[in-house]
């Protein structure tokens, strides 16, 4: 029987915070390891033109390094396909016809969508079709799983409702995917941990290539609040709550035992431990990357290779699409 498909991508749109490791990136190399699914693992590089960066130079900066993050993390293009989307041309395709199918008000109702229209001076189009090109990403390879953060769940739900729309107009084509969340699917700032640490907000990440200097500092001054016991309560203590999630996402840790070792420590101490601890656990991935960021033509060569077999699967996908939507003659 051949294994389950199972397709996530990240954008390149900034460095990577210990949200996108821990809720993501961390768990794509744990899902890889496990030997149980057929993984494809993608640089969505047309989605983050919806945020466009100062310029050509930049986004392909941006492209290169998060290829380099996903090695550095430990996905092997042996075991996985790892590509960026843009150099499929079916995404783009399977995103206009899906298109036709998509309740507009749908869209706009987007917590996603809502959140960077409000951020951004004017709203672009693309954010607004965003999910629909993350629901071609998926359907596209009949992934059956897609790990991602708690914060996607919206935009995967849109996925299954396209899905099943499209199946019952014009005869079974797709999978309808489920998400798979780790233990820590939504990190939460370190300034505020009412909200969901963002790279649009840089000064509430924790990223992963910072300095152990950085960390240890930031992670001092994270907001807590004023008690002094170590507990795990994310209404009255929502900082501790996270920073003991951090702890256990990085140690492997569970919270009752990180809570038992912390007995005694006042909040200063504590930190400090989870600060250790990060520290310890980014130390090989931060030599790699600073190793592989040396080697742009490797890193070109692994998504070239990638995309290219990706792109066969994906044409044989969209083939299908056309037979069943009468397009194709
Ligand atoms: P950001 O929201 O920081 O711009 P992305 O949208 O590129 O990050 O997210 C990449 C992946 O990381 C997605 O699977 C997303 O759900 C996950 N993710 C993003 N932020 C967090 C967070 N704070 N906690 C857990 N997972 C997160
Ligand atoms: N929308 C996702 C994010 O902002 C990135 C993404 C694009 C994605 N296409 C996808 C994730 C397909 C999973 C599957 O993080």
């Amino acid at each position: 029987m051949s294994k389950p498909i199972l397709v996530s991508g990240i954008q390149p749109s900034g460095r990577l915070h210990i949200g996108n490791y821990l809720g993501a990136l961390k768990n794509f190399v744990d899902l890889q390891n496990s030997g149980k699914y057929s993984c494809y693992f993608f640089l969505a590089d047309l989605h983050s033109l919806t945020e466009y960066p100062a310029n050509a130079g930049e986004q392909k900066k941006r492209i290169l390094e998060l290829t380099a993050d996903f090695l550095a993390a430990g996905l092997d293009p042996k075991k996985s396909l790892i590509y960026q989307h843009s150099q499929i041309p079916a995404h783009a395709e399977l995103t206009w016809i899906l298109s036709s199918i998509a309740p507009e008000g749908d869209l706009r109702r987007m917590t996603q969508y809502k959140d960077k229209s409000a951020r951004g001076e004017e709203a672009n189009a693309g954010l607004l079709f965003y999910p629909i090109l993350m629901a071609a990403d998926i359907l596209i390879y009949d992934a059956k799983f897609v790990p991602v953060g708690n914060d996607q769940d919206q935009h995967l739900e849109l996925t299954r409702t396209l899905a099943r729309k499209f199946n019952s107009k014009f005869g079974k084509t797709f999978v309808e995917p489920q998400g798979l969340h780790t233990a820590t699917p939504r990190v939460m700032s370190l300034k505020d941990p009412t909200k969901k640490m963002s790279k649009s907000q840089p000064e509430t990440c924790l990223f992963l290539d910072d300095s152990p200097a950085e960390i240890e500092k930031k992670i001092k001054s994270a907001t807590t609040d004023s008690g002094s016991a170590v507990r795990y309560d994310q209404k009255e203590k929502p900082g501790i709550s996270n920073l003991l999630d951090i702890y256990c996402g990085v140690t492997g840790k569970t919270v009752p035992q990180a809570i038992k070792e912390s007995k005694g420590k006042n909040y200063g101490a504590f930190k400090q431990a989870v600060a250790a601890a990060v520290v310890k656990h980014l130390a090989p991935f931060r030599t790699r990357k600073r190793e592989l960021m040396t080697h742009n033509a490797k890193l070109k060569m692994v998504l070239a290779a990638g995309s290219a077999r990706a792109a066969k699967v994906a044409n044989v996908k969209i083939a299908e699409v056309k037979r069943a939507i009468g397009i194709a003659l």
